[in-house]
């Protein structure tokens, strides 16, 4: 005799494909999760088993802000995931929990702190100016993607950690092998030993020529025992990453909005100082990235919107699914460059929020404040139905923007 089904353990599991994206799409796997199952069991293309998605607002602050919820132990755990090998390094700061992430965070907090910052500031300005006139000089058409975004945001990461320019088209092709869906395990550590062996070799040098950056200030900590050599280069490597391809992909992707909602992008050009606020709701709106980041462990069992995720299960919060949660935001899927709710999670939450945040802020309103004031007959120079987007890659971005004035 056949035994009678069991019934199943736990809620379904939903496979998330994370297939490829046109433009600014929502991805409908968590957009329907959102809307119909909020603390739902999903089954990414890599690793093993289940974890739980997070879409809600209160929830994922709940979730992120939640001591009991750990990075560490996801080092070493095969968890289902977006990519088929982890991107950050164990060690880093975005898999640490107190005291080490404490130590970490407060290690860069003054490269992110008052002085440095208005420096920058002043320095992106300048740069965004000269690269303007380059632009002007040689006249239209041009693709803001590579001739603007994409260098000015790879000149101030560069100026932050001291990488010297010469240097920038390497890590950059590191970059891009260390972001690809396809990499595999194999070739993905293979790039993190090369990235990983520069940054050792810069801080070498830095420990015995020390300038004004951040490789310099983590070469003098380490010298002191502050921090370790992998810890030192996993910082490195994931400040490199976020300042080159999160800006790159997320500013292009601002400007393309700008260039698609022309009523909304004239009102600005009028105000300029609505500018700040516009930044935050290009930041909540777009969906910045496929697939979703870094997991967490529960080490208790937790109850998050009603379900409780047992101890030991891997959790996902996904951010972008919050920014357009219904009970936060009115019509969230509608981009307005006026709207004043909030805050957006774009940058995350609780102790794990994003290190570059004012950095990512001040690079996209010089870079757009720069566009729209040197540039008032921008538009795109082809249909937005032709512009390709980066698919298989972490962050979603065009390929290329092409651009006429
Ligand atoms: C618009 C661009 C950016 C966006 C949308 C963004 C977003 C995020 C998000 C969502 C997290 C993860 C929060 C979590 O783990 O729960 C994060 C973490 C982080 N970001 Fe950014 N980021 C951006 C640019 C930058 C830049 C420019 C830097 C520095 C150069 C940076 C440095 C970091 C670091 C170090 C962390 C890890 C923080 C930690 O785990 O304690 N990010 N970012």
């Amino acid at each position: 005799m056949t035994e009678p089904p069991r019934p199943p353990h736990g809620p379904v599991v939903h496979d998330w494909a994370v297939g490829p994206l046109p433009g600014t799409d929502f991805d409908p796997v968590p957009y329907r999760l959102l809307h119909e199952e909020p603390v739902a069991r999903i089954r990414l293309p890599h690793g093993e088993g289940h974890a739980w998605l997070v879409t809600r607002y209160e929830d994922v602050k709940l979730v992120s802000a939640d001591a009991r919820l750990s990075r560490a132990l996801t080092v070493g755990r095969p968890i289902t995931s977006t990519t088929p090998h982890t991107l950050a390094p164990a060690g880093g700061v975005g898999r640490a929990d107190p005291p080490d992430h404490t130590r970490l965070r407060r290690l860069i907090a003054p490269t992110f702190g008052r002085r440095r910052i208005t420096e920058l500031r002043e320095h992106t300005r300048q740069a965004a100016e000269a690269r303007a006139r380059v632009l002007l000089d040689t006249g239209p058409p041009a693709d803001l993607a590579d001739d603007f975004v994409g260098p000015l945001s790879a000149t101030v990461v560069a100026e932050l950690l001291g990488v010297p320019a010469a240097d920038l088209g390497r890590v950059d092709t590191w970059r891009a092998g260390l972001l690809a869906h396809d990499t595999t395990a194999a070739a993905g550590e293979s790039v993190k030993r090369q990235i990983a062996g520069y940054f050792a070799d810069l801080a070498r040098h830095r420990a015995d020529h020390p300038a004004d950056d951040l490789v310099s200030e983590l070469a003098a900590a380490r010298a002191t025992g502050a921090l370790s050599t992998p810890e030192l280069v996993s910082m490195a490597v994931m400040l490199t990453l976020n300042g080159l391809d999160a800006v790159r992909n997320i500013v292009a992707t601002m400007a393309y909005l700008l260039l698609t909602h022309p009523g909304q992008t004239a009102r600005l050009r009028a105000r300029p100082a609505g500018l700040p606020r516009a930044v935050d709701e290009l930041l909540r709106f777009i969906p910045q990235r496929n697939g979703v980041g870094m997991p967490r462990i529960a080490t208790a069992d937790i109850e998050v919107g009603g379900v409780t995720i047992p101890e030991g299960d891997a959790v996902y919060v996904f951010y972008p699914a919050a920014n357009r949660d219904p009970a936060v935001f009115t019509d969230p899927d509608r981009l307005d460059l006026d709207r004043d709710e909030g805050p957006h999670l774009a940058f995350g939450h609780g102790a794990h929020y994003c290190a570059g945040a004012q950095l990512a802020r001040l690079e996209a309103e010089i870079m757009l404040g720069t566009l729209l004031q040197h540039f008032p007959g921008l538009a795109l120079a082809r249909p937005a139905d032709t512009i390709a987007w980066r698919t298989g890659s972490v962050n979603r971005g065009p390929e290329h923007l092409p651009v006429t004035w």
